[in-house]
């Protein structure tokens, strides 16, 4: 029998915020991989669901967060190997991610390198709440209006890009800033955006933070799970 893999979006942190297929796909489950960055550090898309999981076989897959590709491919040959191996069986694996599969989700990697090494499997994605609909909701912002136009960028790939995507769109949520923010700063403060941003940091979370003084941050460690929206 053909294994099954199903890629459910978790939302961006509060459980409450798993859609009720989501909690069907996991309820009927009996594996569930889920992504990590660091072998010694948990996973964020399980912190959402453990409690919905608790009898379940977790399957932890290490995706380190590096631009060495080198590296990059080993560990996702590594975790399709492991999850391969299940859908081989004929088993059905869900793979949980945070907020939606489709926005810059490890899944993809995943699927990808699954076909690579030859698996016979068939996929079903659920969606999930993702993280700048939440921070929007959170900031009571509304993101776009009747012409206007919204770009997703991710900083590490386009920091060097940042200008053009600001000329052309109304509003741009940038992702993964932590490590960013005094590159965005000054690309913000040529255009004189500066006081157009919006921080939202660990959306939906016990400890979810938004400030409008992206300045005053600057000499911060910036969470992981930390967006930046620019709003025109
Ligand atoms: C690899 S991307 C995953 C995006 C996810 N698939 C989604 O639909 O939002 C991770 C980035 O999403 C953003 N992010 C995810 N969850 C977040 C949250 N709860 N609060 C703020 N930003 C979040 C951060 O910019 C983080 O660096």
């Amino acid at each position: 029998m053909k294994g099954k893999l199903y890629a459910v979006g978790v939302g961006p942190g509060e459980p409450s915020l798993l859609t009720i297929k989501a909690l069907k796909v996991l309820e009927e489950a009996r594996v569930v991989a889920v992504p990590k960055g660091k072998a010694e550090k948990g996973s964020l898309a399980l912190s959402i669901i453990k409690d919905y999981i608790k009898d379940k076989e977790v399957l932890e897959l290490v995706f380190p967060m590096t631009d060495n590709k080198e590296v990059l491919e080993e560990f996702w040959e590594k975790a399709a190997e492991k999850v391969g191996a299940l859908l081989e069986k004929g088993e059905k694996v869900v793979f949980a991610t945070l907020g939606d599969p489709s926005l810059y989700s490890t899944f993809s990697y995943l699927k990808s390198y699954l076909e690579k090494q030859g698996n016979s499997f068939s996929v079903e994605v659920i969606p999930g709440i993702n993280s700048f609909s939440a921070a929007a909701s959170l900031l009571q912002l509304s993101l776009v209006e009747g012409d206007q136009n919204l770009a997703v960028v991710s900083a590490p790939q386009n920091i060097s890009r940042l200008k053009e995507v600001l000329k052309i769109f109304d509003t741009v949520v940038i992702l993964k800033v932590n490590k960013y923010l005094e590159e965005i700063m000054k690309v913000l403060e040529e255009m004189g955006l500066e006081d157009k941003g919006y921080f939202v940091s660990r959306c939906g979370r016990e400890d979810e933070y938004f400030s409008r003084d992206l300045k005053g941050l600057l000499e911060e460690k910036l969470d992981y799970l930390s967006m930046i929206i620019v709003r025109k």
